[in-house]
């Protein structure tokens, strides 16, 4: 439990069962210490809206190549950092706070041959070390809502930054302030800790010193897509569960209904958020 008496972050759904990986490699054919060619981790390893298609927006947006160096904050089990390092051929340092998911993803970056292209780094983005001017972009996506102290994180990674470097951020926000029940399924099934008014969001961004911010509301877009993936979601459970269990399917079901109802409560949104530093 935390201080607040939440369950950690450990426990939010989307980090549970991550057995599910090997287990949808398996169904490909590929065994737990084979080589894994990246496209087959792409249905399983990105943690977003819109895979692969969100993360080339981004690498296109911000013109990465082979000698662009990235920050990614809130990695999860490296599957933007992959996509990114394998179709640009960018260096991307990939900083996530959980042990297990970035054991997980240094194990699947290894497999895939990427390890000299993607250095995977366990710390919370609010404190882990980062060298002046070492980055050329840094990217995040649907990470930073859980950090609390978005201010601070923007400072610490804007010092990272060479000047002219890109930024570019998806991630939720509220449109209208949350019911109760809505604010503690956000906090506890969403784990989101730092959801606001997309006009702080953009405070906190040009506060850090970067310039010409951008924000652009995905939310016409995130909102359907999260319902469609609710009901194909539960149309595909008997195939899901005879792959990874009842358990397993349950896990992404509560989530994913969760995150439908508070985008159909008006108050959910997602934001792209964009900025070159001053
Ligand atoms: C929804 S996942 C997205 C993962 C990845 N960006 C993707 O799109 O596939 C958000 C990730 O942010 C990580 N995270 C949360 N707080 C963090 C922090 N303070 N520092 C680094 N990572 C953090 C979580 O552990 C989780 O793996």
């Amino acid at each position: 439990m935390t201080p607040s008496g939440d369950a950690p972050i450990s426990a939010m759904p989307l980090y549970t069962h991550l057995d599910r990986i090997e287990r949808g490699l398996a169904a490909q054919g590929v065994g737990p210490t084979d080589p894994i060619r990246p496209e087959q981790l792409f249905p399983l390893d990105q943690w977003h809206y819109h895979g692969t298609e969100a993360i080339a927006a981004a690498a296109r947006w911000l013109g990465l190549g082979p000698h662009s160096r990235v920050l990614e904050i809130g990695a999860g089990i490296g599957g933007p950092a992959r996509f990114l390092a394998h179709s640009t051929g960018c260096h991307v340092t990939a900083v996530e706070l959980q042990a297990e998911l970035d054991g997980l993803g240094r194990d699947l970056t290894r497999r895939c041959g990427l390890a000299d292209k993607v250095t995977h780094v366990c710390g919370d983005a609010l404190t882990v070390k980062l060298r002046p001017d070492s980055f050329d972009a840094v990217v995040s996506f649907l990470a930073i809502v859980h950090i609390p102290d978005r201010p601070s994180l923007f400072r610490h990674v804007a010092q990272s930054l060479r000047q002219a470097g890109g930024l570019y951020v998806e991630d939720l926000c509220m449109r209208a302030p949350f019911s109760a029940e809505d604010a503690r399924d956000l906090r506890t099934v969403v784990y989101g800790l730092s959801v606001t008014s997309t006009a702080d969001y953009v405070h906190d961004v040009q506060s850090a010193g970067f310039g010409a911010v951008q924000a652009t509301d995905l939310t016409p877009d995130w909102a359907p897509f999260a319902a469609a993936r609710l009901a194909a979601w539960r149309q595909e459970r008997a195939a899901y569960c005879q792959v990874h269990g009842e358990a397993a399917w349950a896990a992404q079901d509560h989530f994913y209904a969760v995150i439908s109802r508070l985008y159909d409560s008006r108050s959910l949104g997602g934001i792209r958020v964009t900025g070159r530093m001053a």
